[in-house]
């Protein structure tokens, strides 16, 4: 009785402390196993991993480097089959002191060509079949599912009202309609037709160009193409190269879509959804049928958007909803001091999105939809991460990350700390009603902050929880959210090894007695950022991701700070899923 009062959490596991060392760690009574590493095979006749002889031939048929966003879908469409079923996984990018010996990190000058293909290579996508057994998963071999997408084959079709255009066009692709991969794939989402949405966020960072074509110097500059790239790639493909390739940035930013059941599909960058650093984008089924998707630009002052599509889902035709992202009608919120936000609409022709602000199109508007946000007064926010609606409530989590350029002058209700070292979660609520009942495409919901993080028992941190929160329930750079089949919210962090602990996942109720109440189930090891989260339909495995395990100040591939999860001499760490079970079945969180 005296538990139920200091917990009210319907989340009954055993928290685990702050701590970070070379291991990952769970709640006691769950099981955590590595399903795939990078290198490990995904087509049928991927060669063995030797990381000291990366080729490039080997990386396309092998997992990819630095898995972020994954995704659950069960092996028939459409089915809740939680035991069998694909995984899709992004490969946001490579951290090249981990994946080369000897390498200089800021020496991108000293790359061979192979190197920069291998890297290429490690970018993308990995779709894999699952199934488990007992307590475990394991990957299937030589499935028909699998697939690698990458940078340097995967040819990408782009629709919307941006396919096409002159600022699309290149010397490769004078359609402006056909582009070659897909860069920084950070989280994603899927749709209720069984599709994958996947991000394409931080991309200027391959982007080499000190002299800016005049023409798309301002939406270049916005975006932080800056002829400083973090990648050697344009040395051997000159698209990469703003002087030699002026229009190329505007191919990437998009949010792509693809359909997993069949491998030959051709991913779609679907450019009504806006061009901007894409963390991801989730959706949720609107009260009269129509989809709603939700993304976040994340960007310290950038912004979050939503897109309500013209026509309706059909969930008896999965392939009546293929072009479906195509046409609909794209908001930018703004946040006001009384809890409501509005959503502003980018549509070309109104208010300032005309001409005199050199908007010619709705192309123009989604190519440059930062400045178009701006432009209709959106509010700027703390880095917008995972945002994403909970199927149970119908509300929307977003995670802002941090942000430490805010000054006390620039706090407003929605981002009220100057200096937001640990971030917060802000929720949005539609009118009409939870679940099917909500009235998404409203210009007006309410909002409110969720949780303010960092470590409550330091009133400078200025964090605030539920009052029973423990401490080891408070957690710091919330990124990646999800929901479990009872909607309570799970919290995957990126940040919190520069207050000296590791990254991981966190749960908490978003209802009743324990709203807010956040509980810490699982640790990465040093140096990782923690993924994902996603759970099976039935809520009894999380699948969740550990990217840049090892990605501490001086660790390298000859000297590593973890060699996590192989412990074994001479293997780097290696970017990795995970699976969590309970031991003996049940659901996740209990
Ligand atoms: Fe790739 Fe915004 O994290
Ligand atoms: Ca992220
Ligand atoms: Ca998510
Ligand atoms: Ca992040």
């Amino acid at each position: 009785k005296a538990m139920a009062a200091t917990n009210p959490s319907t989340l009954s596991f055993k928290e685990i402390p702050h701590l970070m060392d070379q291991d990952h760690h769970v709640a006691e009574g769950y099981h955590a196993g590595v399903l795939i590493r990078w290198g490990d095979p995904v087509l049928p006749e991927a060669p063995a991993f030797d990381p000291t002889h990366l080729t490039a031939a080997a990386q396309l048929k092998q997992f990819g480097y630095n898995n972020d966003f994954l995704g659950y879908f069960p092996l028939e469409r459409g089915s809740n089959n939680s035991s069998h079923g694909l995984l899709t996984i992004n490969h946001e990018y490579v951290d090249r002191k981990l994946m080369w010996s000897g390498q200089d990190p800021e020496g991108i000058d000293s790359q061979t060509e192979e190197q920069i293909n291998v890297e290429m290579a490690a970018h993308g996508h990995s779709v894999i079949e699952v199934k488990r057994d007992g307590d475990l998963w394991s990957v299937v071999p030589n499935s028909r599912y699998a697939r690698r997408i990458s940078t340097l084959e995967t040819e990408i079709r782009v629709s919307g009202p941006a396919a096409g255009h002159d600022r699309l066009k290149t010397s490769a692709d004078p359609t402006g309609t056909r582009v070659i991969g897909t860069l920084q794939n950070c989280a994603g989402g899927v749709t209720p037709w069984g599709t994958v949405l996947i991000a394409e966020e931080n991309f200027d960072r391959y982007f080499n160009g000190a002299t800016l074509p005049p023409a798309e110097e301002r939406n270049y500059k916005r975006l932080g193409i800056n002829g400083k790239p973090d990648y050697g790639w344009y040395r051997f493909h000159p698209r990469f190269d703003v002087a030699k390739e002026p229009n190329e940035p505007n191919r990437f930013g998009w949010m792509v879509e693809f359909d997993p059941y069949d491998p030959t599909s051709v991913p779609v960058k679907r450019t009504a959804l806006g061009r901007f650093k894409h963390e991801g984008a989730n959706v949720i089924i609107n009260h009269d049928g129509r989809l709603a998707v939700y993304a976040g630009d994340d960007e310290r002052f950038e912004f979050v958007y939503k897109f309500i599509t013209k026509n309706k889902v059909d969930l008896a035709n999965p392939a009546a909803n293929k072009d479906l992202l195509d046409e609909g009608t794209l908001y930018v919120g703004k946040f006001a001091a009384d809890g409501t936000l509005a959503w502003l609409p980018l549509v070309f022709g109104q208010g300032p999105l005309t001409p005199e602000n050199d908007f010619h199109s709705q192309a123009d508007v989604v190519i440059e939809a930062r400045r178009a946000a701006s432009l209709m007064g959106a509010t700027p926010m703390d880095r917008p991460e995972d945002v994403e609606p909970n199927p149970v409530t119908a509300s929307i989590f977003m995670a802002l990350t941090n942000n430490t350029k805010r000054k006390a002058e620039q706090v407003d209700a929605a981002n009220p700390r100057a200096t937001n070292e640990h971030g917060h979660v802000l929720e949005m609520v539609p009118p009409g009603g939870k679940g099917r009942a909500a009235k998404h495409e409203a210009d007006l919901f309410t909002w409110n902050i969720f949780v303010l993080c960092g470590n409550p028992a330091k009133p400078e941190d200025g964090a605030r929880y539920h009052p029973a929160t423990s401490e080891h329930g408070w957690l710091s750079c919330p990124d990646n959210v999800a929901f479990d089949p009872r909607g309570r919210l799970w919290i995957s962090t990126d940040g919190a090894t520069k207050f000296g602990y590791a990254d991981g996942l966190w749960a908490a109720d978003v209802e009743g007695e324990g709203r807010a109440l956040t509980r810490h189930f699982y640790a990465t090891p040093t140096g990782a950022e923690m993924c994902g989260p996603f759970l099976t339909p039935d809520g009894t495995t999380m699948f969740c991701c550990v990217q840049h395990p090892g990605d501490d100040k001086d660790s390298t591939f000859d000297a590593p700070s973890t060699r996590w999860p192989d412990f074994k001499e001479g293997m780097p760490p290696r970017p990795s899923v995970v699976f969590i079970t309970r031991k003996g079945g049940g659901e996740i969180g209990g």
